[in-house]
This record gives structure tokens, C-alpha cells and sequence, in this order.
């Protein structure tokens, strides 16, 4: 599909309003829409500095939010802006998440991918999916948006930390397995009844690269469809520069992705093994 050309051109939004989550994220809201949906992301210029990819965390149509860890040159300059300050923003680029009303969605998100799970969350309740949301994190103090996915009607929230700080001691991907071996054996149990009806429907991811793969494996594993968002450098981030491809496919993520169906995404060789740099040297996970 055609990227309008006002959607490729960087145009000026000043930072409303910024909200410090933890230690390294910050939340941006800028004056105005880009009219993204979720999982869209866009570019984000900062003049004399660089200009990085980053998922849409929420826009209502009239205000645009991201949600950024202040990482590296790009990431700490970005931390260093303050209300008021201007940005170049190209976009929205990229898919976004598919669901029909109705749905029962599994939601599983880790690091910043709590962001774009909580703008996917706060549309698909308007349909009248409930979801399951799995947050993880490192820690306690790394946990994002929780209180705004518990603040939505027809959500559980599952939270996992890998040292048992809060919730679940482990990873959010366990916990989604253990849901969906519950309700496997729920239907051989109640067979005949529930024939031919999952009560998961899909599952969505956002996250680290190796979370991502186990949510692949999992829900190949049990059947599910699953719609997962895969990162990898990208430049020009509509199709052009070919930065942003992946082995053997040759698809283009910030076209053909971020989210991608795990029916693609099985087919992707290099995915938890491999990315490239802005240069495209290969850089193991
Ligand atoms: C489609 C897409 C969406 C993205 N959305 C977001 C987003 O919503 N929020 C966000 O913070 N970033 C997001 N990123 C990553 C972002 O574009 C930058 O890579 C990141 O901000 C770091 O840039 P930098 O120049 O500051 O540091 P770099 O020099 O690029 O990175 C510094 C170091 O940190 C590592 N690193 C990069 N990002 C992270 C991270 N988030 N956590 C831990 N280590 C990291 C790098 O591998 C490198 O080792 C997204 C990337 C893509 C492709
Ligand atoms: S970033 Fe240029 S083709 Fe994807």
C-alpha cells in the first residue's frame, strides 16, 4: 500500500507532556494525531542527533505517546528534552495488530512492549474482547503499565518477574503456557461441549526477541494464531533502504511488519538467532 507522502516527510510536534516510569522510561505525549494504530510505529528525529524507530504507545486522535528507555546516544538525548521541546515525527508506518469483536486475546509483553500492548488493549475492550495480559520484567521496579491495563474493563492481568519481586517468579511466557495447557485439558474434559472452540482465540506479543520466540514456539505448539512484533534496524522505515530485511524471506519489517502472523514468522530463519546492524553485519542474540 501506498505511504502518502506527508506520512514520509517529518513534520514538527511539540512534547505536551513527559512522564518518568522508572529509572531509565519515559512516557512522551506530543500535541497531535498521527492517526496510528496499534502496533504502527514511527520515526522520531531529533536534528543534529539521529532519528530511531519507535512503537506508537497510544494515540486517541488527538495526542500521540511513546514510551522510550533511554538506552543510548539516541535514547539519552531524547531523555534530555524536556516539555515544551520540538520533534520530527514520520508516520505511522508499518502493521498493526488484527482482531475481530468479540475475541478472547491473550496479551503478552515485556520491556517497553507493555506500551503497545496497552494501546492494543484499551481498542480491542471497545469491541468487546477480554483479554489476558501477561506483563513481565526483570524486577518489580521494571514493570510498566500496569495500573492503566488494570484502570480497563475485561482485563486479567498476569504479572511475572524473573526474580519474584511481584507476581509470578519466572518468565510472562510460562505463565501463558500454563494457561493454555488449562484450558487444553479443560476441553478434552469437556468434550463434545466445547468442540472446535478455543477459548484462546489469538495471542499478540511485544517484547525481547527470545520472548518473542518462545510465544512463537508456544502457540505453533497448541495451534493458536499469533501476531508477534519483530524489531530490526531500520533507516528509511517504508521500503526503501532494504535495512530492515530478514533471511530467507526478504521481507521488509517496517512494511510487511513490525507485526507479523507467526506463520511468516516460523519462516523466518535469523528470528532468535541473528540481527543486523546499521551497517549489516550480523549480531547474534
Ligand atoms: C519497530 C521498532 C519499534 C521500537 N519501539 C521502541 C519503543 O517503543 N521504545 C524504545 O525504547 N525503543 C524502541 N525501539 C528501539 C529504538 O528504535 C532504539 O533502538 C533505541 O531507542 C536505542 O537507540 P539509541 O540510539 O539510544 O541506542 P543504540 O546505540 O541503538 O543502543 C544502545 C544499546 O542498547 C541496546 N538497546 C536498544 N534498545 C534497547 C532497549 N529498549 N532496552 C535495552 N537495550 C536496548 C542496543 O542493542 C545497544 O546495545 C524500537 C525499534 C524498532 C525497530
Ligand atoms: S527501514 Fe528501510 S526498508 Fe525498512
Amino acid at each position: 500500500m501506498a505511504i502518502p507522502l506527508q506520512s514520509r516527510l517529518p513534520k514538527t510536534y511539540r512534547i505536551k507532556a513527559i512522564q518518568q516510569e522508572t529509572d531509565m522510561v519515559r512516557t512522551f505525549t506530543f500535541d497531535g494525531s498521527l492517526g496510528a494504530r496499534p502496533g504502527q510505529f514511527v520515526m522520531l528525529w531529533l536534528p543534529g542527533v539521529d532519528e530511531k524507530p519507535f512503537s506508537v504507545a497510544f494515540d486517541n486522535g488527538a495526542e500521540t505517546k511513546i514510551t522510550f528507555f533511554a538506552v543510548g546516544p539516541m535514547s539519552e538525548a531524547l531523555a534530555r528534552c524536556s516539555v515544551g521541546d520540538l520533534v520530527g515525527l514520520r508516520g505511522p508506518f508499518g502493521t498493526c495488530y488484527e482482531w475481530k469483536p468479540g475475541q478472547h486475546i491473550a496479551l503478552v509483553a515485556g520491556g517497553y512492549g507493555a506500551a503497545p500492548m496497552y494501546f492494543v488493549a484499551a481498542e480491542t475492550v471497545h469491541h468487546g474482547c477480554t483479554l489476558e495480559v501477561f506483563v513481565g520484567a526483570r524486577s518489580k521496579e521494571h514493570l510498566l503499565y500496569l495500573k492503566e491495563l488494570e484502570s480497563l474493563p475485561h482485563v486479567s492481568l498476569h504479572v511475572a518477574t524473573n526474580d519474584g519481586s511481584e507476581g509470578f517468579k519466572g518468565f510472562n511466557v510460562q505463565q501463558l503456557e500454563k494457561m493454555l495447557e488449562a484450558v487444553q485439558k479443560k476441553r478434552k474434559n469437556e468434550k463434545g461441549k466445547m468442540k472446535n472452540t478455543d477459548p484462546i482465540d489469538q495471542v499478540f506479543a511485544c517484547g525481547p526477541e527470545m520472548m518473542l520466540k518462545a510465544v512463537s514456539e508456544l502457540t505453533a505448539k497448541y495451534k493458536i494464531p499469533s501476531q508477534l512484533s519483530l524489531e530490526r534496524y531500520m533507516k528509511c522505515g517504508y521500503g526503501i533502504c532494504g535495512n530492515c530485511v530478514v533471511d530467507p524471506l526478504g521481507i521488509r519489517l517496517c512494511t510487511e511488519g513490525p507485526v507479523v502472523k507467526n506463520d511468516a514468522c516460523v519462516k523466518i530463519e535469523e528470528f532468535g538467532k541473528y540481527h543486523r546492524d546499521a551497517l549489516g553485519k550480523k549480531h547474534t542474540f
